[in-house]
């Protein structure tokens, strides 16, 4: 008889178990590359989920907010904040908008959108105003958020949700020019520029333009969430800029305090001023420290010239990755721009997660089949050729495995 197999201990008894974890711990870094807890190295091609925009103890941002956390962490939205007023001027500047609201993650950003929403169309007579959202959308996971998102597996065991949320798939502008026909109580339609979570896939520039022409015709707010896809990661500020619109909403978070949490709404003049005082607000958005680390960040950004960086290094990687798949069976497509690639498989491809860390490459897996890179916006050439490396032997390797019999 064999002996039975040892369950290994729970190495965090106390944590709630709403993470499937890979059995190792980070415990600092440098640049684009960390080290766990036993000193073995890894390449980030995740950068904590798009957040570490400056990769890890940057030298420049570590005194900053060395600087900060002795003045003043926290005081409150009783007072004037001036950092407020210089992250949210710059934030103005880069967008070409007018006002930014800040809270401390992209839910949060996601669901001052859509209060924004409604209260706009409550005030414009609009009784019970619907949202337009769309299919594989990830927008968070409040109840608001998850039932805007389009993801049934993130919405399981959590209705009844909310309402007034009309779905339409991406690229399909008929879809939405259907429903403005027949649903008079739309007032915004809120969508992610490159859709993350639901596996790398860009709106079209003549979708974003067709969508932002319908919502001058019809007097609705255009919401884009660049939580993900925001500040610099595709190679331009913004990902809409790409089509040359401009949004009324645009919920931000993740890279934009390069690890500190930090969130934001920035909005144009049809928006701008929808919320009036008491409307919203939370105990720690905008509080100092996550303030400087806004704007360092983009003044670190600007000084290093992070936003062509990431033009540039990313279309090599895609390149690097284009040719290294090129004529693999299984690889399905390489999407994404600047440093937000996903490369889609055939099939569930789950286990890249632990074989990548196994080999020394941070990287993740969504939508079940789309290998996710996300790295900091410093990535240099030579470390993206290294991720290129490290990933096309270890996908052709697993693609070249008979799949895995399916779990009933
Ligand atoms: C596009 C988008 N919006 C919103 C969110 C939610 O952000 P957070 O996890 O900070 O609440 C995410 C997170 O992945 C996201 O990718």
């Amino acid at each position: 008889m064999n002996a039975p197999e040892k369950v290994p201990a729970d190495p965090l008894p106390h944590v709630m178990k709403t993470y499937g974890r890979l059995p190792l711990a980070l415990a600092y870094g440098r640049g684009c590359w960390v080290w766990d807890t036993n000193g073995k190295k890894y390449l980030d091609g995740l950068g904590g989920i798009a957040v570490n925009t400056l990769g890890h103890a940057h030298p420049k941002l570590v005194p900053a907010l060395q600087d900060q956390i002795a003045k003043l962490i926290h005081s409150s939205n009783y007072y004037e904040v001036p950092l407020q007023e210089e992250l949210a001027a710059k934030l103005c500047e880069i967008s070409g908008l007018t006002n930014a609201f800040f809270c401390s993650t992209g839910l949060e950003a996601n669901e001052a959108a859509i209060k924004i929403a409604r209260k706009y169309g409550h005030d414009k007579g609009v009784e019970r105003p619907e949202i337009v959202v769309y299919e594989k959308a990830f927008h968070g996971r409040s109840i608001a958020t998850l039932s805007a998102t389009g993801n049934t597996k993130v919405q399981a065991g959590f209705g009844p949700l909310v309402e007034g949320f009309p779905r339409v798939p991406l690229n399909d502008i008929g879809a939405i020019e259907q429903l403005a026909q027949t649903n008079p109580n739309i007032v915004a339609v809120f969508l992610e520029v490159i859709q993350g979570e639901g596996g790398i896939n860009p709106a079209t520039i003549d979708y974003l333009r067709a969508v932002r022409r319908l919502c001058d015709e019809r007097g609705w707010l255009l919401m884009l969430d660049e939580v993900q896809c925001g500040l610099g990661r595709t190679g331009k500020w913004f990902a809409h800029q790409w089509a040359g619109i401009k949004p009324d909403v645009m919920p931000l978070a993740k890279g934009l305090g390069s690890g500190v949490p930090v969130g934001a709404i920035v909005c144009g003049p049809k928006a701008a001023d929808v919320f009036g005082p008491g409307n919203h607000g939370t105990t720690f958005g905008g509080n100092p420290l996550a303030m400087r680390a806004g704007v360092e960040t983009l003044r670190i950004m600007e000084e290093e010239g992070l936003l062509a960086n990431a033009a540039t290094v990313g279309a090599a990687l895609k390149d690097g990755l284009a040719r290294g798949f090129a004529g693999v069976k299984g690889v399905v497509e390489i999407r994404g721009q600047g440093l937000m690639l996903g490369i889609e498989l055939e099939r569930p491809c789950g286990d890249l997660l632990g074989r990548a860390a196994e080999a020394g490459l941070m990287l993740s897996v969504t939508a079940d089949k789309v290998v996710r890179l996300v790295p900091p916006l410093i990535l240099s050439a030579d470390e993206a050729a290294q991720i290129v490396a490290i990933l096309v032997p270890l996908i052709k390797t697993f693609l070249a495995e008979p799949a895995a019999a399916k779990k009933s």
